[in-house]
């Protein structure tokens, strides 16, 4: 029997990085820079580098950098902030947090992102804010979502937690809005050895505030302007994200070389199979393929030792912990269609043809019996 194929990889990126992780781990434990410290600033300056922006600030999670994100843009009890409910709950949490509440959007059936033209019709006086995510790593439809955040003095916040250098005409996502959110939760495109996130932007005067609710509302120690977070980056975490980067452009240039040959060998299948839209170049985060038979489709591989996930089973407007938005099972029907039918393949830089070939040829094999 051939060996299982894992969803995710992690001890195959680590494997050549072992020696270098260790020595600036080793490092961060002589110097015992834990909290933020000069490994989190260096990787802060490369990874807005990276995103082309002015302001990178390391976090402890993408959730947290997004909970700022809300409150920098004084968002706050009564006020409404439109998204998606096609994406992982972190995104909705942010909302949440400063009692604002989420208002749910349909997604375009083909990129899973925040459909532009359904918005305007959710808009009401109370919207603050559009935060769109950017899928998978396929950028959502920037333009329209700026043009009616223009027409309505609205901020738009991108939700790129998965998105690490996609580029929507030709420009890495994080910047195009006041601010964004990272991830680098350890199976993102670039991820940790432990939790961390980022907020991104572009204005000095959002960088500074974050800066201090990250740290206890302070910015002078033991001074606090308002009430502030634990929310700092781990200086072992700044140390190993700054090894890791080095990396990210060719791992995405892998997981583009696999995307690639899942289309060529999936091609004519049943499978209803990712997209790029013509603004779009995606990092492949995920390789999300649909159909209605999803379910048994899973099964097979799983059967056949091949590992698959589902992004998401349960969109946010059915969620127990939403039921007092008062939604039901109908009220966005192309999302509720993507989590009864998507089914997230293996895709990781270090993913060989032979096990590409091997779940397409398994993934033809159940159509074909
Ligand atoms: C779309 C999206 N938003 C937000 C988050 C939250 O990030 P974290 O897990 O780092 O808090 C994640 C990642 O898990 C995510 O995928």
């Amino acid at each position: 029997m051939s060996q299982p194929i894992p969803y995710l990889d992690l001890p195959a990126q680590l494997r050549p990085l072992r020696k270098e992780l260790d020595a600036v781990i080793a490092k961060t434990l002589d110097n015992c820079s834990f909290c933020l410290g000069p490994d989190v600033v260096q990787f802060e300056q490369d990874f807005a580098k990276y995103c082309d922006a002015k302001h990178a600030l390391g976090f402890n999670s993408g959730t947290s950098a997004l909970h700022v994100a809300m409150l920098l843009l004084n968002i706050g009890a009564g006020d409404e902030v439109i998204t998606t409910p096609c994406t992982f709950v972190a995104t909705s949490w942010a909302i949440s947090y400063v009692n604002a509440k989420p208002v749910y959007v349909d997604i375009d059936d083909k990129t899973f992102t925040l459909d532009p033209k359904l918005v305007e019709k959710a808009i009401t006086p109370r919207t603050k804010a559009i935060m769109p995510v950017h899928l998978y790593g396929h950028p959502c439809d920037l333009d329209p979502l700026l043009e009616i955040c223009r027409k309505h003095k609205l901020h738009l916040v991108e939700d790129a937690c998965q998105a690490h250098g996609a580029k929507y005409r030709g420009k890495v996502v994080g910047t195009f809005g006041a601010m964004s959110g990272f991830s680098f939760y350890p199976g993102k495109n670039l991820g940790a050895c432990g939790e961390g996130g980022a907020l991104v932007t572009n204005d000095d005067a959002y960088a500074a505030r974050a800066k201090s609710l990250r740290e206890h509302g302070s910015s002078q120690r033991y001074y606090h302007d308002e009430v502030g977070f634990n929310y700092r980056m781990e200086g072992i975490q700044g140390a190993v994200l700054g090894v890791k980067l080095k990396h990210l452009a060719q791992w995405t240039r892998e997981r583009r070389r696999v995307a690639k040959r899942y289309h060529e060998l999936l091609a004519g299948t049943p499978l209803q199979l990712p997209i790029e839209a013509d603004y779009a170049e995606s990092v492949y985060h995920l390789y999300v393929v649909r159909h209605p038979r999803r379910d048994e489709l899973k099964k097979h591989l799983e059967a056949n030792k091949i590992g698959c996930a589902l992004h998401y089973p349960l969109p946010l407007h059915l969620q127990k912990c939403y039921a007092s938005l008062g939604h039901k099972a109908g009220d966005f029907p192309i999302s509720e269609k993507a989590a009864r039918e998507c089914l997230s393949l293996p895709i990781y830089p270090e993913l060989t043809d032979e096990q590409i070939q091997r779940v397409a040829a398994t993934i033809r094999g159940f159509f074909n019996s």
